[in-house]
């Protein structure tokens, strides 16, 4: 946000963009906790939390009331700012809208939400962000304003575009948000090396613990996409899908599109995650070559698709075609597990834009499929490395996400450390016990 000075009122500062009061803050971080309620279930939409606060009434604390929350999920329809309302019967005069995004200003599966919040009678409104819809953007912040409401822009700003990081990508580049997923030994190698052999022999190699595949199938569930190339479904033969129990939150989520990038159509009908709800992306050529191959993946319920191949590389597909094919279905956010040939591209691609890592303790030697295979870093200055690190201990294993930055490699702490590595275990240092996985299925894991 611009830089601000102090208004009259010492608890409140002017902006550009509006009067910032000084539990605008808070407000908006409730927003935000609101709108991850619809984590998984607002694709293509981002996910949106609201709350109608009465600043006139305070709590005990002294703190204002919150009079209602609402939030995104695209199957009820209702945006965050209608949802929160509804408990009020649309009528909240006098009162102030928290919202992590700009209300819309069109009609689209909805009718406006600028329309609902004039009609309830509201007068100020706090916007996290400006919607980044190029058709959007701006406009419903301006018909706010022109109809007398105090609207204030960008409180939280980086954190609610933190939030909604796919549909930001999506609406300004064309392409989802891509975060690479992997699972490691402590020399950085993804899998023993290993002989081909048949499909029906392919099985998954579990380097991390029950709490740390928990941890991964959150991130599933968090995700539009899981994308694989075919090498990894013809050594490991996964499923790709969210195995939770009921009794998680994620698991409320709707399940990912499997997507597999297969050049030549190698991926075989009997492998696991044939069926429903898996696109097949394969070169254009393959395509028109091998039709048969095509309709027998489209009988066993799979969609097929092609795409141009990389310039001069008839075995990769070109990654911004796929990505580009990807966005327009609406995904928005995917989760890329590998192997190493696609997590490598990505990279040397530019693609990647985040990177969750699980480190096992365990070495598998220089013989081992590395992370990033056919990566070049022939100079520290052009190295990837990750920044914003969170560190959390999984069992035995660590659990490292940040986002993917080339260029000068600036280390830091970690932002955020969650478990033992610091605060719990010097508060407790007797308590050595790790979190507890929630069960999970086992059976074809991956
Ligand atoms: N520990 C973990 O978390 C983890 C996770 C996954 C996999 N793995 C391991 O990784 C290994 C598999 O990795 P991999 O490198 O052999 O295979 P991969 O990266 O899964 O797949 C690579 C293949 O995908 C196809 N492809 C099409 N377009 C591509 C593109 N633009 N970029 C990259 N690939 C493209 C190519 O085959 P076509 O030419 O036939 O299209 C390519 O050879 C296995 O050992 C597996 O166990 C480990």
């Amino acid at each position: 946000m611009a830089s601000a000075v102090f208004s009259s009122d010492p608890s409140s500062r002017v902006t550009p963009e509006g009067v910032v009061r000084a539990h605008d803050e808070r407000f908006m971080a409730e927003a935000r906790r609101e709108a991850e309620r619809g984590r998984g279930r607002t694709s293509p939409n981002p996910v949106v939390g609201a709350l109608i606060v009465d600043e006139d009434a305070c709590e005990e604390d002294g703190v204002p009331r919150v009079l209602s929350r609402g939030h995104h999920i695209l199957a009820e329809r209702d945006h965050a700012e209608v949802a929160a309302l509804r408990p009020l019967g649309g009528r909240a005069p006098g009162k102030t809208l928290y919202v992590t995004l700009e209300p819309c200003n069109h009609v689209g599966r909805t009718g406006r939400c600028t329309d609902a919040i004039l009609a309830a009678g509201i007068t100020r409104v706090v916007c996290g962000m400006r919607d980044p819809n190029p058709h959007v953007q701006g406009g419903g912040i301006a018909r706010l304003r022109a109809a007398g409401i105090a609207v204030v822009v960008g409180v939280q700003e980086a954190a609610c575009q933190a939030q909604n990081r796919g549909f930001v990508r999506a609406m300004t580049e064309g392409r989802p948000q891509i975060l690479l997923k992997a699972a490691l030994s402590l020399d950085g190698r993804i899998a023993p090396l290993r002989a081909e052999r048949p499909l029906a022999e392919a099985a998954p190699i579990w380097l991390s613990s029950a709490a740390a595949r928990v941890m991964a199938h959150r991130l599933r569930a968090s995700s539009d996409a899981i994308l694989v190339g075919v090498g990894t479904v013809l050594a490991d033969d996964p499923q790709l899908t969210v195995r939770l129990p009921a009794s998680d939150s994620a698991a409320l989520a709707s399940r990912p599109l499997r997507v597999v990038l297969d050049s030549h159509l190698r991926t075989p009908h009997s492998a696991k995650l044939v069926g429903p709800g898996t696109l097949i992306v394969a070169g254009s050529s393959a395509l028109a070559a091998k039709p048969e191959r095509v309709e027998s993946l489209r009988r066993h319920g799979c969609e097929v698709i092609g795409v141009d191949t990389a310039t001069g590389e008839e075995d990769f597909l070109d990654l911004r075609s796929v990505l580009s094919a990807l966005c327009q279905r609406g995904i928005q956010d995917v989760l890329c597990e590998g192997g190493a040939t696609l997590h490598g591209r990505l990279v040397a691609a530019g693609l990647a834009d985040e990177a969750a890592l699980f480190v096992a303790p365990l070495f598998l030697g220089d013989r081992g499929v590395p992370l990033l295979a056919g990566l070049s870093v022939p100079t520290l200055s052009v190295a990837p490395w990750l920044s914003d690190v969170e560190v959390q201990r999984l069992g035995p294993d660590l659990f490292l996400r940040g986002t993917l930055r080339r260029g000068p490699y600036r280390p830091s702490e970690p932002e955020r450390i969650v478990d033992a590595l610091s605060l719990s275990r010097s508060a407790n240092p007797s308590d050595t016990t790790p979190p507890q996985p929630s069960r999970i299925e086992r059976k074809g894991e991956g």
